[in-house]
């Protein structure tokens, strides 16, 4: 368990806090200028070295990337990665046991880079699909209902927000009925004074401007899991609670 200040010192170092800190002059003014197509367009550029190179080399100690490769190793056969960035995640899958990888993101910028990670591809069989997750006739019609042996998601639930259990939902249906869903996100702690803190900051955080790239940070996300109807086989807790893995079954109807 960790102390409260030590968490709040955690929370301080976070990418989404660190991230105005960093950005070059020029991305600032580039970020100016780019008429957006997502939000995340703009952040595309500078992602990794703020979200992975800052999670997985300054930040080790709080065993995100050790976080993703654990979660990451119970996925098998078909598998869709919502919301997959910059793929990140390509490599920590295990590459003996994937058929094939749909990487969707609503970002064309996001997925360019993702797309250019050839060499960490786990399988032969990867697609990669510019859409809109919350788009439920689009993923349907285009995939079928439990089309995948596993749903990947990592810390996009904060991005979604609003839309959190209207894509879990939808992520349930997307899924074969023994198939895995592998959660990776941010959390409110169970601890008072952090979250408390977090309470307090979360929404101006999230706002642009704020650095926190769109992420409510505080949502007590095991709850919306179970709202959605999902079912938590496994939580591993990183951060004192701040960040958290979850193993989910799809439970019944
Ligand atoms: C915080 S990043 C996470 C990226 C990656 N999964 C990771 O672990 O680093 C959130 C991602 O969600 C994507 N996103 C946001 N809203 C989306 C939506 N409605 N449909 C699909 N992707 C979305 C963004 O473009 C961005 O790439």
């Amino acid at each position: 368990m960790l102390h409260p200040i030590s968490l709040l010192f955690l929370l301080l170092l976070s990418p989404h806090f660190t991230a105005p800190l960093v950005l070059s002059r020029a991305s600032f003014l580039k970020a100016f200028v780019t008429i957006a197509i997502t939000p995340y367009d703009n952040y595309a550029p500078t992602y990794d070295i703020l979200d992975d190179n800052i999670a997985s080399n300054q930040l080790k100690f709080l065993g995100l990337s050790e976080g993703r490769s654990k979660l990451l190793s119970n996925s098998y056969g078909s598998v869709l990665e919502i919301c997959a960035g910059t793929g990140i995640n390509l490599p920590y899958y295990p590459k003996n046991k994937l058929k094939s990888l749909t990487m969707l993101d609503i970002s064309p910028n996001m997925l360019k880079l993702a797309e250019d990670r050839v060499e960490s591809f786990p399988c032969a069989d990867v697609r990669f699909d510019v859409a809109d997750v919350t788009n439920e006739n689009y993923l349907l019609k285009k995939c079928g209902e439990q089309a995948f042996d596993t749903v990947v998601d990592t810390f996009s639930l904060c991005v979604l927000n609003t839309n959190t259990i209207k894509t879990l939902t939808l992520v349930k249906r997307l899924v074969k009925p023994d198939g895995k869903i592998l959660l990776f996100e941010n959390s409110r702690s169970d601890n008072e004074l952090v979250g408390s803190y977090q309470d307090l900051t979360a929404k101006a955080i999230a706002k642009k401007g704020g650095g926190g790239k769109g992420c409510v940070y505080n949502q007590r996300v095991e709850d919306l899991i179970k709202e959605a109807g999902l079912v938590v086989e496994s939580r591993t807790d990183y951060g004192g609670g701040l960040f958290r893995a979850f193993v989910c079954i799809r439970g019944g109807e």
